[in-house]
């Protein structure tokens, strides 16, 4: 079994939607191997996104990651980290299709309302940024 990432981010949180949320990814198939919530400091939403830090939108995204409570979910599934990021759709939940979850409860491109680790970058780390290994279901 793979597993990837899924942030809940906070404006998402705040509207009471995480269980819907996670009810999803469990009839789509993924198993939930590790779930917490909290809110994350700049420091450590720089570091989560450092990847991002030379694109002109970097603060927003840390100052949006940081404003409130999250969910972090390591998913396990076969195919995980792509298929995640299928129902998950485009970045924009604007040009993302209908009944993907950016579609569903992203407002913009700013507040897109859930992360889903990129295949290109290191999900392994992402899980770990989050979880150490005794926190997760094996
Ligand atoms: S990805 O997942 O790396 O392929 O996504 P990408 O399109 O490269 O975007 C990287 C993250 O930056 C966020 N993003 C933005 N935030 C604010 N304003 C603008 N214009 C913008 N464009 C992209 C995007 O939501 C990605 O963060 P996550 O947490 O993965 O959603």
């Amino acid at each position: 079994m793979e597993r990837t990432l899924l942030v809940i981010k906070p404006n998402v949180v705040a509207l009471n939607k995480t269980g819907e949320i996670l009810a999803r990814c469990e009839k789509e198939g993924f198993v939930i191997l590790g779930l917490k919530h909290l809110i994350l400091s700049p420091q450590e939403a720089k570091l989560f996104y450092k990847i991002h830090e030379d694109k002109g939108f970097y603060r927003e995204l840390v100052n949006y990651i940081t404003s409130g409570h999250i969910i972090a979910c390591c998913l396990g599934r076969q195919n995980a980290i792509r298929y995640l990021r299928e129902i998950v759709g485009d970045t924009d939940p604007a040009k993302a299709a209908p009944g993907t979850l950016r579609a569903m409860y992203g407002t913009d491109i700013e507040h897109n309302g859930v992360h889903a680790s990129n295949p290109d970058e290191d999900p392994e780390r992402e899980v770990h940024f989050f979880f150490s290994t005794h926190e997760l279901l094996s």
